[in-house]
């Protein structure tokens, strides 16, 4: 069964994506980190020009493991891929076409043959628009702001809410206005607005979705 879930940054989609997947028995796919990981690697390697982003997309040796631990050409990167430069490199990177298609046949790959639980920005539209179930996981962009704020502070991470909100407005802009695999909503989604829920009753209505799909 594959499983997609997307949404614009803040909307929960990898803590709920983790928790139903732990519940499950899913394989969880992070998209995203896909696309940190060739930043990395481009920031690593000095590697600026489309062309060049292009080729290292091709043959990117990428695992995640069930503890969610990312694997980067046999050596581990899990917390070198959340750094703002890698974040800021991966949104810029993320809208070359060619590179998106090449990273949507590694996502692919890492699906195959298995129960999967999917999460990023193209993945119901994209990577598996045959997925059995297809999720848009929202919320306002004040609330998303909020969220980010407060894990940054539980982070010790200094940002004014001011920054944080026009980082995320910035963000969403960009996912939604890429020639190719842009965060969209269809009709073929199950939209939920999660600006009210708790997490708890987030994890529920999915996990019953899933349940009742079976
Ligand atoms: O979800 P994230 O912040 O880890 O994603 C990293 C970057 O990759 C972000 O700029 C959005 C982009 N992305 C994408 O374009 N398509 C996806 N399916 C997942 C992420």
């Amino acid at each position: 069964m594959v499983v997609a879930i997307d949404g614009p940054a803040g909307s929960g989609k990898s803590t709920v994506t983790n928790i139903i997947g732990e519940k499950l028995g899913f394989t969880k796919v992070d998209t995203g980190a896909t696309y940190r990981c060739l930043a990395l690697k481009a920031i690593r390697n000095n590697v600026e020009k489309e062309e060049d982003l292009i080729e290292l997309s091709k043959n990117l040796d990428i695992e995640i493991t069930e503890d969610k631990k990312v694997f980067l050409d046999g050596q581990e990167v899990t917390l070198d891929i959340r750094t703002n430069e890698v974040s800021n490199r991966a949104s810029f990177i993320s809208n070359i076409v060619d590179v998106r298609k090449n990273l949507v046949e590694l996502q692919r790959k890492m699906s195959v043959g298995k129960d999967v639980i999917l999460e990023g920005r193209d993945t119901t539209t994209v990577v598996f628009p045959n997925a059995e179930i297809k999720i848009y996981l929202d919320a306002t962009l004040e609330e998303r702001a909020n969220r980010r704020f407060r894990q940054n502070k539980e982070l010790n991470i200094e940002v004014p809410y001011e920054e944080v909100y026009k980082s995320m407005e910035a963000r969403d802009y960009n996912d939604m206005h890429k020639e190719f695999g842009a965060l969209t909503k269809t009709e073929n989604q199950i939209y939920i607005d999660t600006t009210n829920m708790t997490l708890e009753e987030v994890v529920d209505e999915i996990t019953n979705i899933i349940e009742g799909e079976k």
